[in-house]
C-alpha cells in the first residue's frame, strides 16, 4: 500500500487516519481504527508503548490521565504513567468517556489491534512513542509483528518514531519492515537517513517543495502531519507529499483520489 505510491504525483496521496478517525472516535481504541476504514483511509497510525509487565498498548500520552479514567480507578497511582502499572490495570480503565459520554472503550494492546484490523485491508503506521522510557521496546514491537505475519506482506506496516536511534535499532531487529523518522531532518542529514529509512514524516508547517524534492531525491517517501483542514490538504497535494496523516480521514477521502 505505502511504498509503490508514485512520488509526486499529486492525484494520489496515501489517506494516514491519526490515532484512528481521532476527530470522531476516541484516540488509539479499535472504535477510532474502524471508523478510519469505514471513513475510506489507506492506513491507521497508533502510538505504542509498554505498561509495567511489559504488554505493549496504545497509549499517545506518557500517562493516562487526559485519555482514561485512571485517577478515578486509582487515586493511588500519581502521576498515572502508562509503564507503572501492569496490563491487567489498565485494562480497568474506559479509553473512551473522556471523549464522549457515549464511548466506552478499553485500552487495547497491539496484538489485540493487530487481530482485529487484519481482514480491514488498512495498512499500518505504528509508532514506538517515547521509546526511551522502554528499553527493549523495539524488539518487543518486532516480535509482535513476527506473530502476525499477514501484516508483515506488502509492506503493510510503517515503523516510525521521534526517536531515531530506536529506529535504527528496530531497523536491525526487522529490516524488512520500512521504517520512517518523524520530524524534519536537514536536507544534508537525508543521504545518511536513508541508509535505514524509507520515509521522513514532518510536520506539515516545515514542508516545501524542495523539501519534498530533497527526500524523494533520497529514494525516500514524504508523509506529514496533522492535517485536518482541506485547503492545507489540497497545498501538500500540490508540493508533492506521498501521505497525509489527518484526524478526519473522511475530509481527505473526498478531497483526493487515493490509491
Ligand atoms: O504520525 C504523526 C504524529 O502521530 C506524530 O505526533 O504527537 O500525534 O504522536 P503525535
Ligand atoms: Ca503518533
Amino acid at each position: 500500500v505505502v511504498t509503490t505510491t508514485a512520488a509526486a504525483d499529486p492525484s494520489v496521496v496515501v489517506n494516514v487516519a491519526h490515532r484512528g478517525a481521532s476527530a470522531y472516535a476516541p484516540e488509539n481504541t479499535i472504535a477510532a481504527f474502524e471508523l478510519a476504514a469505514e471513513q475510506g483511509a489507506d492506513m491507521f497510525e497508533l502510538d505504542v508503548q509498554e505498561t509495567r509487565d511489559h504488554e505493549l498498548v496504545l497509549m499517545h500520552d506518557t500517562t493516562l490521565s487526559r485519555t482514561t479514567d485512571a485517577e478515578t480507578v486509582f487515586p493511588g497511582q500519581s502521576p498515572w504513567r502508562v509503564g507503572d502499572l501492569t496490563f491487567s490495570q489498565i485494562r480497568e480503565l474506559d479509553a473512551g468517556s473522556w471523549f464522549g459520554s457515549d464511548f466506552h472503550e478499553p485500552v487495547p494492546s497491539l496484538g489485540e489491534t493487530l487481530s482485529a484490523m487484519q481482514g480491514s485491508g488498512l495498512g499500518l503506521l505504528l509508532e514506538i512513542k517515547s521509546p526511551d522510557l522502554y528499553p527493549g521496546i523495539e524488539a518487543r514491537v518486532a516480535d509482535e509483528l513476527l506473530r502476525n505475519p499477514l501484516w508483515l506482506t506488502g509492506n503493510r506496516v510503517v515503523v516510525q518514531s521521534f526517536d531515531w536511534d530506536s529506529m535504527r535499532t528496530f531497523h536491525e531487529e526487522l529490516p524488512q519492515v520500512p521504517i520512517g523518522l518523524l520530524g524534519t531532518p536537514k536536507a544534508a542529514e537525508l543521504d545518511d537517513l536513508a541508509t535505514f529509512a524509507d520515509e521522513i514524516n514532518p510536520p506539515y508547517a516545515d514542508v516545501t517543495p524542495s523539501y519534498v524534492r530533497s527526500v524523494h531525491d533520497e529514494g525516500m517517501q514524504i508523509f506529514t502531519w496533522t492535517l485536518d483542514d482541506p485547503g492545507d490538504m489540497s497545498r501538500m497535494i500540490s508540493y508533492g507529499v506521498d501521505g497525509i496523516i489527518t484526524n478526519k480521514p473522511d475530509v481527505l477521502s473526498d478531497l483526493a483520489v487515493t490509491p
